[in-house]
């Protein structure tokens, strides 16, 4: 079971690596293999074209892309700008395409301010259908971000650490769904 994270902030400062830490640690914990993908590192040009159309992709690029390939379910931890998504998380998503299909897809949203980030919940999960992925319907929320979890992804609130875990058992029981209607479909 591989189940990468994307990081969908590059901001200078930004809260988003706290949340996506704390869900690394705990499928690391659960023995999941999993991987952060982080905007910030992989430094990727605004897009031009597509991953499967360009002649010299970044070997950033590529290497999202055969992960997001690979894997048994994604997660997309983002920050809500402006009741959407970042520009970042958008170009890293619109450089793929069929990588996305029928792919299990966790997203949890959050913000520094009480509502954790439930419009670009909404508004991300219409982007990932339309890309034939497959959001879950559980989802996660996280207000004041900042204070919820620290630098190294513990929760301050242990109640976080029940929440975590009930929707990871979400996303896995469709990872595991899936893959099972995978094995069986030549399509
Ligand atoms: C450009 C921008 C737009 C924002 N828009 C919203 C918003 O619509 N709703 C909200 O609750 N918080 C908003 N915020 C505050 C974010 O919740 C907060 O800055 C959060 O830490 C962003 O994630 P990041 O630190 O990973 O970038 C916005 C922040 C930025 C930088």
């Amino acid at each position: 079971m591989y189940v990468p994270i994307v990081i969908g902030s590059l901001r200078q400062g930004r809260n988003t690596p706290r949340l996506a830490r704390f869900l690394h640690n705990r499928l690391e914990s659960r023995g999941v293999e999993t991987q952060l993908f982080d905007p910030r590192e992989m430094a990727l040009p605004v897009l031009e074209e597509r991953l499967r159309l360009l002649e010299n992709p970044p070997s950033a690029l590529v290497e999202f892309g055969a992960a997001i390939d690979r894997a048994d379910a994604v997660i997309i931890a983002t920050p809500e700008y402006n009741k959407g998504y970042p520009a970042a998380l958008k170009n890293m998503i619109d450089a793929l395409g069929a990588e996305w299909k029928r792919k299990p897809l966790g997203i949890v949203a959050h913000s520094v301010g009480a509502f954790g980030g439930g419009q670009v919940l909404q508004a991300l999960r219409l982007v990932m259908l339309n890309l034939g992925a497959v959001p879950i319907p559980a989802s996660m929320t996280v207000p004041h971000i900042d204070k919820t979890f620290d630098a190294d992804g513990a929760a301050t609130d242990p109640a976080f650490n029940d929440r975590g875990d009930r929707f990871l058992d979400e996303l896995l029981w469709f990872a595991d769904a899936l893959a099972v209607a995978r094995a069986a479909s030549s399509d």
